[in-house]
């Protein structure tokens, strides 16, 4: 008998859910079309919103990073200092977003695990949308922060609960801009009223809306015209950015309490040179063009408008994040192996990353596909779910 005999029952019970990830090995860079395990297929999975992940002007920004500052940061930014790069790339960053100041951590993940923390503790609460990804689930359990679960994209609710709590001295409210599982978006103007009625903190964790929404990609704040009036910005260059990073934008109070407060910043090496000058080749970017925001935004309108006339249930969807809704996890996971089959990569998701019985395929779309790539996926979508009686 071993200690970790456990660990076959738990993997043998995720596999009879249908629920047991199969992690596909890529080959080569990423695109609209991609080698996965010695296949090429269609990739519908990836958060490579603007195609960025394989460009030639980040790559060569990259290049040229390493040439000048080698390969590794060779321990953490506080105890043997930071590149002329790391500080460029958070002050271009501060600039696009339009806030005082930006401080860059390794990973989306890893900035909430380092903001929430450092602002809330055991005498304060937290009002966290029930749908709020596990990065900031995990950073209120961090925090050791009472977190009050408000129903997903509810003001009302968020509402009745901060009332209830309105005798509390610090109260942050936490959303997800984009949720990720859904395509929804947050109602950060209602949020933000009920913040200021409050007195509340505001944070947003802009991951899926950086690159996506606002003018030109600057996020949800931009979309809502909200500059100014939400006090802590999450965002992450692992997505529209196709790089890797995450960020904090806000004041410079904020930024420079992060910078002695952020255990990630002050515990765990910073990403590397070549990533941080491909991060700032993409924020030069999208300063000079929105062509790739728009060419995003016309795939995403195609492929969900035909999507919904076919019959599929895309659920509440207002980006191109575009859940394919199936319900049982083994069905979706059949589903998505028989598109893998016919050549489209398009993972199920399910429990615990969304509800049991809510299972899906989500297809996230990007700049990078061409009407005819999403055409022909569209005529398999339409077959497989037929078959499967989905539609
Ligand atoms: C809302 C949200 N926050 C944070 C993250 C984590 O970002 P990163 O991949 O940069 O760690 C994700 C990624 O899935 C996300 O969807």
């Amino acid at each position: 008998m071993n200690n970790l005999d456990f660990i076959k029952e738990e993997l043998d019970k995720l596999k009879e859910a249908g629920l047991l990830i199969n992690v596909r090995t890529i080959e080569g860079p990423q695109g609209a079309w991609i080698t996965v395990d010695g296949k090429k297929v269609l990739n519908l999975c990836s958060n490579n919103y603007l195609g960025l992940a394989n460009d030639p002007q980040l790559k060569t920004a990259s290049q040229k990073a390493i040439d000048a500052y080698g390969v590794g940061p060779a321990a953490v930014r506080t105890i043997a200092g930071t590149t002329t790069l790391h500080k460029e790339l958070e002050r271009k960053l501060a600039l696009f977003k339009g806030v005082e100041s930006t401080i860059s951590f390794q990973s989306g993940f890893c900035a909430n695990l380092a903001v929430i923390p450092a602002i809330v503790g055991k005498e304060d609460v937290v009002f966290s949308d029930e749908l709020n990804h596990a990065s900031i689930i995990d950073g209120c359990r961090l925090s050791k922060t009472r977190t009050v679960r408000y129903e997903h994209c509810n003001p009302e609710d968020l509402q009745t609960k901060i009332h209830a709590e309105k005798d509390v001295k610090r109260k942050l409210i936490i959303t997800d801009g984009v949720f990720s599982m859904e395509g929804d978006i947050a109602p950060l103007p209602e949020i933000v009223e009920i913040a200021e009625k409050y007195k509340a903190i505001t944070m947003v964790d802009d991951a899926h809306g950086e690159g996506v929404l606002g003018r030109g990609g600057r996020g949800i704040v931009d979309h809502f015209n909200l500059h100014g009036k939400v006090d802590i910005e999450v965002g992450t260059m692992s997505k529209a950015f196709g790089v890797v990073g995450g960020y904090i934008a806000g004041t410079k109070k904020l930024t420079d309490y992060l910078m002695q407060k952020g255990r990630p910043f002050l515990f765990s090496s910073a990403v590397t040179a070549a990533d941080v000058a491909a991060c700032i080749a993409v924020v030069d970017t999208l300063n000079e063009s929105d062509d790739l925001v728009k060419k995003l935004w016309s795939n995403t309108g195609f492929f969900q408008d035909r999507m919904k006339q076919i019959g599929f249930n895309i659920g509440n969807t207002k980006t191109p994040i575009t859940p394919v809704m199936i319900g049982d996890a083994r069905v979706a996971k059949n589903f998505s192996q028989k598109l893998f089959e016919e050549g489209i990569f398009a993972q199920s998701i399910g429990y615990p990353t969304v509800p049991v019985g809510k299972a899906r395929i989500r297809v996230m779309l990007s700049a990078t596909h061409s009407e005819e790539d999403l055409t022909w996926a569209i005529e398999h979508f339409e077959r497989i779910g037929k078959s499967l009686n989905i539609i």
